[in-house]
């Protein structure tokens, strides 16, 4: 074979093994046998040929150009295998590892004792509503028997909102349940049975205080309740609630400016670990008179009671928490314990 020929088909397998990539290697074949490239210039230069040099000589440029082609086609595919081989190192997937799975969500704690509350009041006759947690003054306050610039609002410092609602009333987080009383009552005709589960707020922020907490509200207003159906009711709910008759009541005198006489429930465990201890529990009462003439009844007619109890206080007791920020933290660690 010709020595040009015999350098071309030398350095075509020089420059295909230096590209390192097919772009590379694309570029090198147009330098060889594309429209400019020195092979497809020779094949050009036969035409001024004739006879047996030009039969001698194309066969020869003929036999360069199946070499460079075979060339091309190894290096094509050793780099397309090249290739290949990263994309597999990169995607090696380990079939052999356990599944992720997929995690299931719990039930807070605080929201399963609100859910076990509601379904303990429901089985003994308690309608269960829900309000608003913006709510204006008059309800959250004055409704409630504590006027203006009485004393007693400052047993609940809460957050005010600068906003009137329509009627113009300042509006406050519920410092308390306790607004949902005179919302319900207004609304429905006695005997009113009702509990109102939900959040409430005030400016409160230590160990056994949260700036959000829940409450649960009860009312019960017909012709002839009294402190002894309060008692029947209450202690009926603590016993379903622990889940134990190991369990008894006092209540104390109190005072709330929305009933009267007013108590504060303490119960006590008589067995396990909080064995023999007081522990207050809940606030409630008589509804005060004035408060019965808001809900826009007559006081010499109907008459109840009405109590409010901390939702994270009862789960506290329940599950044996001391600190109730735990409740607030969303430390999965914790929260996991109470969905097993
Ligand atoms: N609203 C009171 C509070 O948040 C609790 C309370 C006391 C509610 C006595 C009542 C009640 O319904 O009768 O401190």
């Amino acid at each position: 074979m010709d020595t040009t020929l015999d350098d071309l088909v030398a350095q075509a397998r020089l420059r295909f093994a230096q590209a390192s990539d097919r772009a590379a290697l694309e570029n090198e074949k147009a330098a060889l046998l594309g429209k400019q490239g020195a092979l497809t210039a020779l094949l050009r230069g036969l035409s001024g040929m004739q006879g047996e040099e030009k039969r001698r000589l194309g066969a020869q440029i003929n036999q360069a150009k199946q070499q460079v082609e075979a060339l091309l086609a190894e290096r094509r595919a050793a780099l397309d295998q090249r290739l290949l081989d990263q994309r597999l190192a990169a995607e090696t997937i380990d079939v052999t590892l356990p599944g992720r799975g997929r995690s299931t969500g719990g039930v807070h704690p605080v929201i399963r004792s609100w859910q076990r509350v509601e379904q303990i009041f429901r089985s003994i006759g308690f309608d269960v509503a829900d309000g608003p947690e913006i709510e204006n003054d008059w309800t959250n306050f004055t409704a409630l028997n504590n006027p203006e610039n009485h004393p007693a609002r400052s047993m609940q410092d809460t957050f005010y909102v600068d906003m009137t609602d329509a009627q113009g009333l300042p509006l406050v987080l519920r410092t308390h349940t306790s607004p949902m009383q005179v919302r319900y009552a207004r609304m429905h005709e006695p005997p009113i049975k009702v509990i109102a589960p939900g959040r409430t707020y005030r400016v409160d922020s230590d160990a056994t205080h949260s700036p959000m907490f829940h409450q649960v509200e009860g009312l019960w207003i017909d012709e002839h309740i009294s402190f002894a159906d309060l008692k029947g009711v209450y202690t009926h709910f603590l016993r379903a609630f622990f889940g134990t008759d190991d369990l008894t009541l006092r209540f104390r005198p109190s005072f709330f400016p929305f009933t009267e006489p007013s108590a504060e429930i303490d119960m006590m465990f008589k067995a396990g670990p909080l064995k023999g201890r007081w522990l207050e529990i809940s606030g409630s009462g008589q509804v005060h008179p004035q408060v019965v003439r808001n809900f826009g009844l007559d006081p010499e007619k109907y008459i109840g009671f009405a109590f409010g109890s901390g939702l994270e206080r009862l789960a506290m007791l329940r599950y044996g928490i001391t600190d109730l920020r735990q409740f607030f933290e969303g430390d999965l660690r914790f929260l996991r314990q109470f969905n097993v």
